[in-house]
Protein backbone atom coordinates (compact mmCIF):
# COMPACT_ATOMS: atom_id res chain seq x y z
CA UNK A 1 0.00 0.00 0.00
CA UNK A 2 1.53 3.24 -0.58
CA UNK A 3 1.79 6.15 1.73
CA UNK A 4 -1.21 8.19 0.62
CA UNK A 5 -3.83 5.56 1.39
CA UNK A 6 -2.06 5.50 4.94
CA UNK A 7 -2.25 9.17 5.02
CA UNK A 8 -5.88 9.48 3.94
CA UNK A 9 -6.93 6.51 6.44
CA UNK A 10 -5.11 8.29 9.29
CA UNK A 11 -6.65 11.34 8.08
CA UNK A 12 -9.68 11.96 11.02
CA UNK A 13 -8.50 12.60 14.41
CA UNK A 14 -9.37 9.22 16.02
CA UNK A 15 -7.03 6.51 16.20
CA UNK A 16 -8.02 3.84 13.51
CA UNK A 17 -6.13 1.37 15.78
CA UNK A 18 -6.90 2.44 18.97
CA UNK A 19 -4.37 4.22 21.53
CA UNK A 20 -4.12 1.11 23.29
CA UNK A 21 -1.32 -1.36 22.53
CA UNK A 22 -1.55 -4.81 20.88
CA UNK A 23 -1.88 -7.37 22.85
CA UNK A 24 1.19 -9.74 22.07
CA UNK A 25 3.03 -6.54 22.91
CA UNK A 26 1.83 -6.22 26.11
CA UNK A 27 2.83 -9.79 27.04
CA UNK A 28 6.28 -9.51 25.33
CA UNK A 29 7.05 -5.85 27.52
CA UNK A 30 5.77 -7.25 30.85
CA UNK A 31 8.43 -9.01 31.93
CA UNK A 32 11.43 -7.79 30.27
CA UNK A 33 13.18 -5.00 31.68
CA UNK A 34 13.09 -1.48 29.53
CA UNK A 35 16.05 -1.92 26.97
CA UNK A 36 16.08 0.08 23.27
CA UNK A 37 12.95 -1.40 21.21
CA UNK A 38 12.41 -0.18 17.28
CA UNK A 39 8.76 -0.49 15.54
CA UNK A 40 8.79 -0.59 12.26
CA UNK A 41 5.30 0.12 10.36
CA UNK A 42 4.21 2.07 13.72
CA UNK A 43 1.39 4.10 12.38
CA UNK A 44 -0.77 6.28 15.03
CA UNK A 45 1.89 5.12 17.31
CA UNK A 46 -0.46 3.44 20.33
CA UNK A 47 2.63 0.55 20.89
CA UNK A 48 5.14 2.95 20.42
CA UNK A 49 4.09 5.27 23.31
CA UNK A 50 3.38 2.22 25.48
CA UNK A 51 6.51 0.61 25.19
CA UNK A 52 7.87 4.34 26.05
CA UNK A 53 5.76 4.86 29.30
CA UNK A 54 7.41 1.82 30.46
CA UNK A 55 10.85 3.38 30.57
CA UNK A 56 11.94 2.32 26.70
CA UNK A 57 13.84 4.10 24.73
CA UNK A 58 11.65 3.71 21.52
CA UNK A 59 12.04 4.26 17.83
CA UNK A 60 9.76 3.89 15.23
CA UNK A 61 9.18 4.50 11.28
CA UNK A 62 6.13 4.42 9.12
CA UNK A 63 6.00 5.98 5.42
CA UNK A 64 2.95 7.51 6.37
CA UNK A 65 3.17 11.38 7.28
CA UNK A 66 -0.10 11.80 8.73
CA UNK A 67 1.29 8.20 11.04
CA UNK A 68 4.16 10.34 12.06
CA UNK A 69 2.05 13.40 13.01
CA UNK A 70 -0.50 11.75 15.28
CA UNK A 71 2.20 9.23 16.69
CA UNK A 72 4.28 12.52 17.95
CA UNK A 73 1.05 13.91 19.01
CA UNK A 74 0.16 10.73 21.30
CA UNK A 75 3.59 11.08 22.90
CA UNK A 76 3.00 14.60 23.72
CA UNK A 77 0.13 14.09 25.13
CA UNK A 78 0.99 11.18 26.81
CA UNK A 79 4.44 13.20 27.99
CA UNK A 80 6.87 10.44 26.58
CA UNK A 81 9.72 11.15 24.09
CA UNK A 82 9.73 8.84 21.05
CA UNK A 83 12.14 8.61 18.48
CA UNK A 84 9.76 8.57 15.18
CA UNK A 85 11.05 8.61 11.76
CA UNK A 86 9.10 8.85 8.49
CA UNK A 87 10.63 6.21 6.36
CA UNK A 88 9.75 3.56 4.09
CA UNK A 89 10.91 0.14 5.44
CA UNK A 90 13.12 -0.82 2.29
CA UNK A 91 15.17 2.45 3.28
CA UNK A 92 15.17 2.97 6.74
CA UNK A 93 18.23 3.18 8.03
CA UNK A 94 18.76 4.11 11.68
CA UNK A 95 22.91 2.63 12.34
CA UNK A 96 21.82 1.65 15.68
CA UNK A 97 21.48 -2.00 16.94
CA UNK A 98 17.86 -2.82 19.31
CA UNK A 99 17.40 -4.66 21.89
CA UNK A 100 14.03 -5.93 20.33
CA UNK A 101 12.61 -4.96 17.07
CA UNK A 102 8.29 -5.26 17.15
CA UNK A 103 6.38 -5.82 14.02
CA UNK A 104 2.74 -5.43 14.97
CA UNK A 105 0.78 -5.49 11.94
CA UNK A 106 3.42 -5.05 9.13
CA UNK A 107 1.88 -6.78 6.15
CA UNK A 108 4.54 -6.26 3.33
CA UNK A 109 4.03 -7.72 -0.50
CA UNK A 110 5.42 -10.88 -1.07
CA UNK A 111 8.09 -9.09 -3.22
CA UNK A 112 9.67 -7.06 -1.01
CA UNK A 113 8.81 -9.39 2.46
CA UNK A 114 11.50 -11.67 3.16
CA UNK A 115 13.99 -8.38 2.38
CA UNK A 116 12.23 -6.71 5.19
CA UNK A 117 12.29 -9.32 7.22
CA UNK A 118 15.50 -10.31 6.92
CA UNK A 119 16.64 -6.56 6.98
CA UNK A 120 14.92 -6.13 10.82
CA UNK A 121 16.87 -8.96 11.97
CA UNK A 122 19.96 -7.38 10.97
CA UNK A 123 19.18 -4.24 13.57
CA UNK A 124 19.29 -6.60 16.71
CA UNK A 125 21.52 -6.65 18.73
CA UNK A 126 23.07 -9.97 20.06
CA UNK A 127 20.51 -11.90 21.98
CA UNK A 128 18.33 -9.38 20.78
CA UNK A 129 14.28 -10.39 20.52
CA UNK A 130 11.86 -10.23 17.24
CA UNK A 131 8.33 -10.05 17.87
CA UNK A 132 6.02 -10.10 15.38
CA UNK A 133 2.09 -10.41 15.50
CA UNK A 134 -0.18 -10.13 12.07
CA UNK A 135 -3.14 -11.67 10.36
CA UNK A 136 -3.07 -15.35 8.90
CA UNK A 137 -4.96 -16.80 5.58
CA UNK A 138 -7.77 -17.75 8.61
CA UNK A 139 -8.27 -13.95 9.21
CA UNK A 140 -9.88 -13.40 5.76
CA UNK A 141 -13.19 -15.47 7.23
CA UNK A 142 -13.84 -12.69 9.44
CA UNK A 143 -14.97 -9.19 8.97
CA UNK A 144 -12.02 -7.34 11.68
CA UNK A 145 -9.69 -5.84 9.39
CA UNK A 146 -6.13 -6.89 7.50
CA UNK A 147 -5.39 -7.37 3.94
CA UNK A 148 -7.59 -8.99 1.81
CA UNK A 149 -5.21 -10.52 -0.92
CA UNK A 150 -4.01 -13.63 0.49
CA UNK A 151 -0.34 -13.17 -0.07
CA UNK A 152 0.26 -10.23 2.16
CA UNK A 153 -1.09 -13.05 5.27
CA UNK A 154 1.16 -14.60 7.35
CA UNK A 155 1.98 -18.23 8.25
CA UNK A 156 4.17 -19.77 10.77
CA UNK A 157 5.89 -21.60 7.94
CA UNK A 158 6.57 -18.28 5.99
CA UNK A 159 7.30 -16.68 8.97
CA UNK A 160 9.91 -19.50 10.13
CA UNK A 161 11.81 -19.24 6.32
CA UNK A 162 11.84 -15.59 7.06
CA UNK A 163 13.75 -15.67 10.15
CA UNK A 164 15.56 -18.54 9.91
CA UNK A 165 18.84 -16.73 11.24
CA UNK A 166 17.05 -16.15 14.45
CA UNK A 167 17.00 -18.94 17.03
CA UNK A 168 12.62 -19.36 17.10
CA UNK A 169 11.11 -19.81 20.07
CA UNK A 170 7.29 -19.12 19.15
CA UNK A 171 5.59 -19.41 16.04
CA UNK A 172 1.97 -19.74 16.34
CA UNK A 173 -1.21 -18.77 14.87
CA UNK A 174 -4.01 -17.76 17.34
CA UNK A 175 -7.66 -16.77 16.96
CA UNK A 176 -8.43 -13.91 19.59
CA UNK A 177 -11.12 -11.10 19.93
CA UNK A 178 -9.60 -8.05 18.78
CA UNK A 179 -10.22 -4.37 20.82
CA UNK A 180 -8.25 -1.99 18.63
CA UNK A 181 -10.10 0.44 18.04
CA UNK A 182 -12.43 0.35 15.00
CA UNK A 183 -9.57 -1.21 12.57
CA UNK A 184 -9.22 -3.85 14.43
CA UNK A 185 -12.47 -5.23 16.26
CA UNK A 186 -13.91 -8.67 16.55
CA UNK A 187 -12.61 -12.10 15.97
CA UNK A 188 -9.54 -12.85 14.24
CA UNK A 189 -7.08 -15.20 13.69
CA UNK A 190 -3.61 -13.81 14.01
CA UNK A 191 0.26 -15.35 13.59
CA UNK A 192 2.54 -14.75 16.18
CA UNK A 193 6.38 -15.11 16.25
CA UNK A 194 9.13 -15.08 18.67
CA UNK A 195 12.82 -15.24 17.46
CA UNK A 196 15.99 -14.76 19.45
CA UNK A 197 18.97 -13.06 17.64
CA UNK A 198 21.97 -15.98 18.03
CA UNK A 199 24.95 -14.29 16.22
CA UNK A 200 27.21 -12.27 17.59
C1 LIG B 1 -2.23 -1.98 9.73
S1 LIG B 1 -1.22 -0.57 10.01
C2 LIG B 1 -0.51 -1.02 11.58
C3 LIG B 1 0.04 0.15 12.34
C4 LIG B 1 0.62 -0.20 13.70
N1 LIG B 1 1.71 -1.14 13.60
C5 LIG B 1 -0.44 -0.72 14.64
O1 LIG B 1 -0.49 -1.93 14.88
O2 LIG B 1 -1.21 0.12 15.14
C6 LIG B 1 0.13 -0.81 8.87
C7 LIG B 1 1.13 0.31 8.79
O3 LIG B 1 2.24 -0.11 8.02
C8 LIG B 1 2.74 1.00 7.30
N2 LIG B 1 3.56 0.47 6.19
C9 LIG B 1 3.17 -0.45 5.28
N3 LIG B 1 4.18 -0.71 4.42
C10 LIG B 1 5.23 0.05 4.80
C11 LIG B 1 6.55 0.22 4.31
N4 LIG B 1 6.99 -0.44 3.23
N5 LIG B 1 7.36 1.09 4.96
C12 LIG B 1 6.92 1.79 6.03
N6 LIG B 1 5.67 1.69 6.53
C13 LIG B 1 4.83 0.82 5.93
C14 LIG B 1 1.52 1.76 6.90
O4 LIG B 1 1.80 3.09 6.56
C15 LIG B 1 0.64 1.58 8.14
O5 LIG B 1 0.81 2.68 9.03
Amino acid sequence: MKPNFWNEKYAEESFVYGTKPNRFLELMLESRPPGRLLFPCDGEGRNAVYAAKLGWEVYAFDQSSRAQEKALALAKQEGVSINYALADALEYDPSIKFDAVALIYAHFPEAIRQEIHQKMVGLLKPVGELWLEAFAPGQLEYQSGGPKDPSMLYTPEILEEDFQALQIRQAEVTKYVLDEGPGHRGMGEVVRLRGVNQST
